[in-house]
């Protein structure tokens, strides 16, 4: 068994991969004055009650730090919304974005990841992130909503933008510190807004059959979505339907390389594919951990969290806890039942959990039809993404 984060010594970057520590499920930094919480049970009570962590967290950020709310738009953020607002939401954005029309997408995914495999083939080299993880995602989502796949470039360049950074929001360092590294946020946020709220308008006009369209049309109790939420949620999409899809399917070839006797289990019984993807989410989060503010003081693991204090939750972590998971630091497809907070948990749990099994699914399938062993090529070094909250592979050589 070979340990991922020796090997590629990520253990600095991403310290939460060392997983929960029971005896200090919550603990206080105070260089950032920020609470990290990386207990499985913590997390989950932290998820499953709004009322008292609240989604709204951009209210405890220091004046100044974030960009003008008309610069930025974070108040239709879903992300950031709390009930009723929050429910009401996503309601109107799951009446457009449902199962269906999720599960429709499969042969066009499976057609898509032949056709990139086999540009691949042609060139005669593959790297898994440029040649499948990342175009995959980032074309079925495109296509999803019904913008040009071709204009991909603009999206990486946003996205890259945006993540690729290695910005760490601190409460406590002076605001003009940080204000330069979120104000260069700023720039492909509203080139994104300007862009995708071309297509809304003309959705408005001229209806299609894609997703924008039925986002633009949405109706809850006779209400629509205003205009510039449709722009949000639609930007929402466009980088939350890619990113983390990316690196879902980076990170499972990489645990299939580093545990080859579970490769060979894959390989003979496909059925546990779908068990293959959840514990690679398990042990290789990829959006490792989300924010929320205490609207009130709260016991939790412990000790006890005054009120307006803004919490990192550590998924990735708590989904290392050995209070929840035996042997958490092996890769096991087998496990059952997986209880990991990959996805989030609760009103917020991810909308768009499905959409990635689904792609996670069928490209491990065509990969495993197509290439009789998924190894990293060691003559030629993996880089992983620089920011601590997002684990996955940014260049993945296979021989
Ligand atoms: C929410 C992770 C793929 C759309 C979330 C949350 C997590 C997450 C942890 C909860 C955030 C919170 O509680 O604050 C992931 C991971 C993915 C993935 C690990 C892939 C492996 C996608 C895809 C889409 C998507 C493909 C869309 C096409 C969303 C949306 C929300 C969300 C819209 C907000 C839901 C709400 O606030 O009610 N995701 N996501 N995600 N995700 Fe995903």
């Amino acid at each position: 068994m070979t340990d991922i984060i020796e090997r590629y010594d990520i253990s600095e970057r991403h310290f939460w991969l060392r997983g929960a520590r029971p005896d200090r499920p919550v603990e206080y930094d105070a260089d950032t004055a920020i609470w990290n919480v990386y207990g499985h049970p913590e997390a989950q009570e932290i998820l499953g009650d709004p009322a008292t962590y609240s989604s709204d967290t951009m209210r405890l950020i220091p004046k100044g730090l974030i960009p003008e709310s008309d610069e930025f738009p974070t108040e239709g953020l879903i992300t950031q919304m709390d009930p009723p607002e929050h429910g009401k939401l996503r309601k109107l954005v799951s009446s457009a974005f449902t199962r269906k029309v999720v599960a429709d997408l499969e042969p066009r995914i499976a057609s898509l990841t032949g056709e990139l495999l086999d540009a691949a083939r042609e060139r005669g080299r593959l790297e898994l992130v440029t040649d499948l993880a990342y175009p995959l995602p980032v074309i079925v989502i495109a296509e999803l909503l019904g913008v040009p796949s071709g204009d991909r470039a603009l999206f990486k360049r946003w996205a890259d933008a945006l993540f690729q950074r290695d910005t760490k929001i601190s409460l406590t360092k002076p605001v003009e510190e940080q204000s330069a590294d979120m104000r260069a946020t700023l720039t492909p946020w509203k080139e994104m807004s300007e862009y995708l709220a071309g297509h809304a308008e003309e959705r408005g006009r001229r209806p299609r059959a894609d997703l924008l369209t039925k986002l633009v049309e949405a109706e809850v109790d006779g209400e629509r979505l205003p205009g510039d939420q449709v722009v949000t949620f639609a930007i929402i999409l466009l980088l939350a339907g890619h990113v983390t899809t990316t690196m879902l399917l980076g990170n499972t070839v990489l645990c299939l390389d580093a545990f080859p006797e579970r490769q060979e289990e894959v390989r003979a019984r496909r059925a546990s594919i779908p068990a293959a993807i959840e514990e690679s989410l398990r042990f290789l989060t990829p959006f490792a951990a989300v924010a929320r503010s205490t609207t009130r003081e709260a016991e939790l693991g412990g000790v006890t969290v005054p009120a307006d204090q803004l919490l990192m939750v550590w998924v990735g972590s708590a989904n290392r806890d050995p209070r929840q998971f035996r042997d958490p630091g092996v890769f096991d497809p087998g496990r059952d039942p997986n209880p990991h907070l990959a996805f989030g948990r609760g009103i917020h749990f991810c909308l768009g959990a499905p959409l990635a099994r689904l792609e996670g699914r069928v490209a491990l399938e065509v990969l495993l039809d197509r290439h009789p062993v998924l190894r990293t090529d060691p003559g030629d070094p993996v880089e992983f993404m620089p920011t601590p909250t997002m684990t996955g592979v940014r260049r993945l050589p296979l021989v």
